[in-house]
């Protein structure tokens, strides 16, 4: 017998759990916002997580990304700010960059870190830093999975941590074989997200959401279309613009991936699972949020 609770995300709880924007709101209501993504070859994961938060509604958008990027990186965004970090050699954070980092995090409310940032010891030296020395809530995805070292960081942490993996970056961040998180995806989920304080979003055709406490959230949008590379990167952009407005962590991811799921969805009918492309489910985004409305 199970010893925890699992829920469906619906329509009716996202509705629920979305606030509605004020009136009488300004930018700062809706909180500022600093992604640290991208390196040679991969500034596309920058711009799709980039512009999705900007499409969920955040406030103010820094995307800071290494210094050599940063004038593709200006040409492509228009809304979002930039900033050009530190570079250990062209094209990549170098671990100096922290301080930087740090800096730019004085004036934020939420860091989102890893889409397209590539792996090595500089990026993992960043990563565990920030873990250990910030206090801001922290969305971690893809190459920021892949390297940090002590998860017993993560318990220690005095503000919400979201981890974003796909089951490769799981088995790479628990040292257990895709297999087992295969075979038993909820329980390997609950598991580790109360183990280490973290809500956990485990990806995938039927993406899981363990909370610290315990619960389970299991998501029934999207489809086939979104297996392409940049998707996961665009549902970084949703879950941090979300958590940046104030939206609770465990509230942001269930808003964000049902939303993400859905604007593809809508996106297939028109399109096509085969054509559908990462930049179409932000396109969409605006469809799949009146049908929740
Ligand atoms: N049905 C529904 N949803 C799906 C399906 C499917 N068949 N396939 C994929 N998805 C969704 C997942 O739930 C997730 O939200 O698409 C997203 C895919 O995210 P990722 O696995 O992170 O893939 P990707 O966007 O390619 O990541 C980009 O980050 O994880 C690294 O190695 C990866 O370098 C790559 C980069
Ligand atoms: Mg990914």
């Amino acid at each position: 017998k199970q010893d925890f609770k699992i829920d469906l995300i619906t329509s009716e709880l996202v509705n629920k759990l979305l606030p509605i924007r004020a009136a009488d709101s300004h930018k700062g209501s809706y909180g500022k916002l600093l992604l640290v993504a991208g390196s040679t070859g991969m500034t596309g994961a920058a711009t799709l997580a980039t512009q999705a938060s900007l499409r969920i509604g955040a406030g103010l958008v820094t995307l800071g990304t290494p210094r050599s990027l940063n004038p593709i990186l200006e040409n492509k965004l228009t809304e979002a700010m930039t900033y050009p970090l530190g570079e250990s050699k062209e094209g990549v954070l170098s671990r100096e960059s922290v301080i930087e980092i740090k800096r730019l995090l004085n004036d934020r409310d939420v860091l989102a870190i890893g889409p397209g940032l590539t792996a090595n010891d500089e990026i993992s030296y960043i990563l565990n830093h920030l873990l250990e020395k910030t206090d801001k809530p922290m969305v971690v995805d893809a190459d920021g999975l892949n390297v940090i070292s002590d998860l017993n960081i993560l318990k220690g942490r005095g503000a919400p941590t979201i981890l974003t993996p796909h089951p490769g970056e799981l088995s790479r961040l628990i040292n257990k074989s895709i297999e087992i998180i295969r075979d038993n995806p909820i329980e390997v989920a609950k598991n580790f997200a109360r183990d280490y304080n973290v809500t956990l979003v485990l990806k995938g055709a039927r993406t899981i959401i363990a909370t610290p406490q315990g619960q389970i959230y299991i998501n029934h949008t999207g489809n086939s279309g979104l297996a392409t590379g940049g998707s996961g990167d665009v549902l970084t952009g949703l879950i941090s613009g979300l958590l940046v407005q104030g939206i609770d962590e465990v509230s942001a991811t269930i808003i964000g991936v049902y939303l993400h799921g859905l604007a593809a969805d809508l996106a297939a009918e028109d399109l096509t699972e085969y054509s559908l492309l990462p930049s179409d489910i932000i396109d969409y985004l605006p469809q799949s949020l009146k049908a929740v409305r």
